[in-house]
């Protein structure tokens, strides 16, 4: 018998996938991986395995990537300052390389022929998944039921899981379709789809709604070592643990949503919306300590490395060799991004108001306008000429 590996979420679409995959002669390992999609909202992982295996699975994985995911994907991501297009904070984008990273390894253990994948053919996730396990491991075949197999409907799907008795929890119809991991989440669908219209307040999950939020601001400092966060108002804290408090306190004050009409790979725009209060948090905090510590040329240079990082990843090429020379690059330029920022947040906003640094290349005695001045002005004249000769006909 054939053996596939499914990356598995307990969802609807990839439970019927698990009992479709076992129609087509298939015996079915599915594959969960747990990126922190559970933190918060009590995700029950018990629950999704006795689906899987309800559904028909022959074996069930679960496995808690949590820290690989923080350590060697949404940090590599926060020093190279990856924002796809100025918003988006690639919560989604991170997990699908790390998650194609471990269907391959089990179907590698479990000697299966083939991995398979949940994605509709409209999206950028089919593309990541299948890039990466295509990079990984060539030989293995890939299954993307969703692509071509005869459900029209949610609904039809529900009649299918009824038919197989696969534990679906149908009665509350979800209005979006979410993907969670500790980075961030994704929304889209649903009402969403209307761009002339702002998100309803029931689209968001985690961030409070900044408009309402106390009168008070909350200020926090955040500590970097070498471009990596370690404190946060002096305290140290593990990297996931961190990143789960900046998760509630920044959700607290309304900060990190979005809301953007991005360009998808497959040439669909499609309009989303997300919440990364953490992730916005410490963006912020990284570039305002790179301000202080980078000298101009590396600063600027630094910016046109983080527009192609984000496509990178955007588009699924994590595990490209174009990427890997601009982590290169990006760890080079971290030597020096040590020191603290101190935050405001405040309504939705996240704003830095103080930092320091060890590695500071601000020097007041040259800035100044008081007494202390040490530039010498008359200095500028020359400069400026030659600066400008160039242009003068
Ligand atoms: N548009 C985002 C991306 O391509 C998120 C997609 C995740 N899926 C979702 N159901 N919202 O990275």
């Amino acid at each position: 018998m054939k053996k596939v590996v499914l990356a598995y979420s307990g969802g609807l679409d990839t439970s019927c996938i698990v009992r479709w995959l076992k129609e087509q002669g298939y015996e079915v390992i599915c594959f969960v991986a747990d990126l922190g999609q559970g933190l918060g909202c009590g995700e029950n992982f018990e629950a999704i395995e006795e689906r899987a295996l309800a559904a028909g699975a022959a074996k069930v994985y679960i496995r808690n990537l949590q820290d690989e995911f923080v350590e060697d994907f949404c940090m590599p991501a926060l020093k190279a300052n990856a924002i796809y297009e100025g918003k988006y904070l690639l919560a989604t984008a991170l997990g699908r390389p790390l998650i194609a990273k471990y269907l391959v390894q089990i179907a590698h253990k479990e000697k299966a022929d083939s991995v398979a994948h949940g994605c509709t053919g409209k999206g950028n996730d089919q593309v990541r998944f299948e890039v990466t396990a295509g990079i990984l491991d060539p030989k293995l075949e890939i299954i993307a039921p969703v692509r071509c197999w005869e459900f029209k409907s949610r609904d039809e799907e529900i009649e299918y899981a009824k038919m197989y008795n696969i534990p679906i929890d149908v009665t509350k119809k979800k209005p979006y379709s979410i993907d969670r991991n500790i980075w961030g989440i994704s929304i889209e669908a649903g009402i969403l789809e209307n761009l002339e219209q702002e998100p309803p307040e029931d689209a968001y999950m985690i961030t409070k709604n900044p408009t309402t939020q106390a009168s008070y601001p909350k200020y926090i400092e955040v500590s970097f070592e070498k471009g990596i966060p370690k404190k946060i108002d002096g305290r140290i804290y593990k990297l996931k643990t961190l990143i789960s408090h900046l998760n509630e306190v920044g959700g607290l004050y309304g900060v990190g949503r979005a809301d953007l009409v991005e360009n998808r790979l497959v040439g669909i725009k499609s309009r989303e919306i997300y919440e990364a209060p953490a992730a916005t948090i410490l963006h912020i905090a990284h570039k305002e300590l790179e301000s202080l510590v980078l000298d101009r040329e590396l600063a600027h240079f630094k910016e046109i490395i983080s527009l192609k990082y984000s496509e990178l990843v955007y588009n699924g090429l994590w595990y490209s060799p174009l990427k890997e020379a601009l982590d290169a690059f990006v760890n080079s330029t971290q030597k020096y991004v040590s020191g603290t920022i101190k935050l405001k947040l405040f309504k939705g906003n996240c704003i830095a108001v103080a930092r320091k640094s060890r590695h500071s290349l601000y020097k007041k005695e040259l800035s100044t306008y008081g007494k202390e001045d040490k530039f010498n002005q008359k200095l500028a004249e020359g400069f400026i000429r030659i600066w400008g000769m160039p242009y003068q006909r």
